[in-house]
């Protein structure tokens, strides 16, 4: 049966769901009256959208009495533009959020300046010489910063520093956030600083304006094949980046259209550099690899050939002419239908390498994606196994890669589903530069339309322990290049913002982007304290909010798998059509790969050593014994890596099919949950915000419906398995 029609089977459950909404709504509304506390929020509602969680509302009074000594002066030691955006910033957060002005000055090293109590902003350069034992507890790391209170020229001052400007950005922006979160800092002395040097984020925007995986309406960059001329929301961007410690931004999809290094393109791009820069946030691109010959008059682009390495060259120094701080090219090459070096016989590193090399005597890195595979697999073929791709591929060039390229490896093996086992490939490098890149934008896990947090999500992936040889070996260090000691590493998001007033399309959505670059920057939060910031900051500490949201938020990963892809099943949606909506017979039957092999008699991929692809073997022997056994195998991730027939009793001590059922159900039952929590907010929070995430959530609870029924129904009719609850029905069809 086709994905079609199985949603013309199914209507969508409107009506049955609409009294049952009701219904719980009702109770709701009942209990919130019985529990509604005085209405006091400084919050703006959606009006406010495009500044996300810098809102800065006014704190009650009392608790801005408490930031009375918070000196009213600054003092800028510099000009810069970073420090100007600091300076700003933080005039424009504590009138906000305390109700005061701030004064500014700019010194030029001339001590004079600081005559009266000022926040000082400056890096460690300018700032030590300005009192004898000014120094911090450790030393800056590029982009770190420290906060001191202290005693200078015997004026009371708070000193915001950095080992660079950028740092004193990121600086302000953590004491503004302390202020929003209403922590101490009469005595501050704290230095923080980034876990890893790379903090990008990828937008995959087409030059017509269009976004691929984008679901917040159109591109902030371009329209109309031309760079927009309008680029106020990618200053707003960089602001909200900035923020969360973001410093890279590749601003055009992964599969570039080769125009992006014509001359007259790098001009309009340098316009976008320019907004960005305030912020601290340098620009790149995704280049095809084809350029040399789809742009460039040559009659080759194989990466050996001298003529293409002069091409490249030349290429490169004249985007640097045009932007100095360009940061380097993603490039996605031999994948989905990309040209690639397999033309010429070439290695990734080869073609890497001779990018690499062009952009070297200036700075840059190229991010070479690790997702390569063959669509075209053989589905008849038991051991083919798209998981085995990046492995295989770059595995064995682990150390030929140029020191400036680095291999960018999403964080599962497939291609961002619901659940996945971390990929191999972290352990397999060893000699390269690595980045992970982790998905903002929720293709595969519910478009924005439903609620998924990641951030718990992407703990599992980045705490996961690989066990190389004795000692621990977590995703987070490999990737920073902690644990082989690479000269640079890190995070990468796919974040697709739009135009929409929400960026990301949704409110609610939007902690994914904040919780991306928090733990970018420090991926030893916790998803708790990550929540509870962003709601915080994003919708003011009334504590019924601050609980409900957070839980909401941490409880919505879990909800969603359980209905759309359970038991590391992948996610059971339409493949070859819109990722969104149910479609499992999609996956099968076809080159894609993304095969879950449910068939009369079972369900699952045998990806063992013993028995399956083999793909097991890529992880290191202790990763290896968790999952190469059933005995060892947990529930979550059973079906990624073995077939088992659907009476298999898992851990839980349920059947694989009984499972199915369950958590669908329950799965559907949670998002009908979710509206009744949600409705429970009503009067604390602003009507806007309130109405806009009821209509989404109401939503969501039919399209859980519609994925349990559809599933349900499917696997029955593949097992014949009955549900021991009954609640699956024969159809007639
Ligand atoms: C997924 C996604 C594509 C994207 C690709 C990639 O397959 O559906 O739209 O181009 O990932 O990451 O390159």
């Amino acid at each position: 049966m086709t994905p079609q029609a199985q949603n013309r089977a199914i209507p969508r459950p409107t009506r049955y769901c609409r009294v049952l909404l009701g219904l719980a709504a009702l109770g709701a509304v009942a209990v919130c009256l019985a529990a509604l506390p005085p209405l006091v929020h400084a919050e703006t509602g959606i009006e406010n959208a495009d500044e996300a969680w810098l809102r800065y509302p006014a704190l009650d009074a009392q608790t801005a009495k408490t930031y009375d000594r918070l000196p009213p002066r600054v003092v800028l030691l510099g000009d810069s533009l970073l420090l100007k955006s600091a300076e700003q910033e933080l005039m424009r957060g504590v009138a906000g959020m305390l109700g005061r002005t701030i004064e500014g000055e700019v010194s030029q090293g001339k001590m004079s300046l600081l005559s009266a109590n000022s926040i000082v902003l400056g890096t460690l350069e300018k700032v030590r010489p300005l009192e004898a034992g000014l120094s911090p507890p450790e030393e800056l790391r590029a982009d770190g910063f420290w906060l001191k209170s202290a005693r200078i020229h015997g004026f009371v001052c708070l000193v915001v520093s950095g080992a660079t400007e950028r740092g004193v950005l990121y600086g302000v922006f953590a004491l503004l956030r302390k202020i929003s979160l209403t922590e101490n800092i009469a005595a501050l002395d704290e230095v923080q600083q980034p876990y890893a040097p790379i903090r990008w984020v990828n937008q995959w925007d087409n030059l017509d304006g269009s976004i691929e995986r984008g679901y917040g309406g159109r591109s902030i960059f371009f329209a109309d094949g031309k760079v927009r001329n309008d680029l106020t929301r990618v200053s707003q961007y960089g602001r909200l980046l900035a923020s969360v410690g973001i410093n890279g931004c590749t601003v055009n999809n992964v599969n570039a259209q080769a125009r992006v290094l014509e001359p007259s393109f790098i001009a309009e791009l340098s316009r976008i550099a320019d907004a960005f820069r305030p912020w601290g946030v340098q620009v790149s691109l995704s280049v095809d690899l084809g350029s040399p010959k789809l742009i460039g008059g040559l009659d080759t682009f194989d990466p050996l050939d001298p003529r293409v390495a002069a091409w490249w060259r030349n290429r490169v120094d004249e985007i640097y002419r045009q932007i100095p701080d360009f940061d380097g090219f993603v490039v996605k090459a031999d994948s989905e239908g990309r040209l690639g070096p397999s033309t010429y016989g070439r290695t990734h590193a080869e073609a890497a390498n001779v990018i690499a090399r062009a952009l070297k005597p200036h700075g840059g890195l190229i991010f070479y994606r690790a997702f390569v595979y063959n669509h075209h697999l053989d589905w008849r073929d038991l051991t083919n196994d798209r998981a085995k791709a990046a492995y295989d591929n770059f595995q064995p060039l682990d150390g030929a890669f140029d020191d400036n390229a680095i291999v960018q490896i999403k964080n599962g093996p497939i291609d961002f589903q619901v659940r996945e086992p971390v990929s191999p490939l972290f352990a397999g490098l060893r000699r390269t530069n690595q980045a992970i890149e982790l998905q903002i934008t929720q293709e595969y896990t519910g478009q924005q339309r439903q609620l998924c947090f990641l951030v718990p999500m992407w703990k599992e992936v980045l705490d996961f322990d690989m066990h190389i040889e004795s000692g621990e070996t977590l995703v987070r260090n490999l990737v920073a290049g902690r644990v082989f000691h690479r000269p640079t590493g890190g995070f990468v998001g796919v974040s697709n913002v739009g135009l929409d007033a929400n960026w990301l399309g949704s409110p609610l959505a939007m902690a994914n982007l904040y919780g991306f670059g928090r733990l970018a920057w420090n991926p030893t939060l916790s998803a708790e304290t990550i929540v509870d910031e962003w709601t915080r900051l994003s919708f003011g500490s009334d504590r019924a909010v601050v609980q409900t949201i957070s839980a909401l938020q941490l409880h919505s990963w879990s909800v969603y798998e359980s209905y759309t892809g359970p038991l590391g099943a992948g996610t059971l949606t339409n493949i070859l059509g819109n990722h969104y909506d149910p479609g499992p017979e999609s996956s099968e039957r076809n080159g894609w790969g993304q095969w879950h092999r449910a068939d009369p008699s079972g369900i699952g991929m045998d990806r063992t050593i013993a028995t399956g692809t083999g793909f097991i073997g890529q992880y290191p022997a202790r990763v290896q014994k968790l999952y190469e056994t059933l005995a060892n195998c947990p529930d979550n991730l059973l079906l990624f890596f073995h077939h088992v027939p659907y009476t298999h009793v898992l851990h839980s001590g349920k059947t694989v099919i009984q499972h199915i059922y369950d958590s669908h159900y329950e799965g559907a039952e949670e998002a009908q949950n979710f509206v009744v929590r949600w409705r429970s907010l009503e009067g604390h929070i602003d009507e806007s915000r309130y109405r806009d995430i009821l209509a989404r959530f109401e939503y969501q609870a039919q399209e859980a419906v519609l994925w349990r029924d559809t599933i349900c129904r499917w696997i029955y009719e593949l097992s014949h398995i009955r549900d021991a609850k009954g609640r699956v029905a024969e159809t007639n069809r």
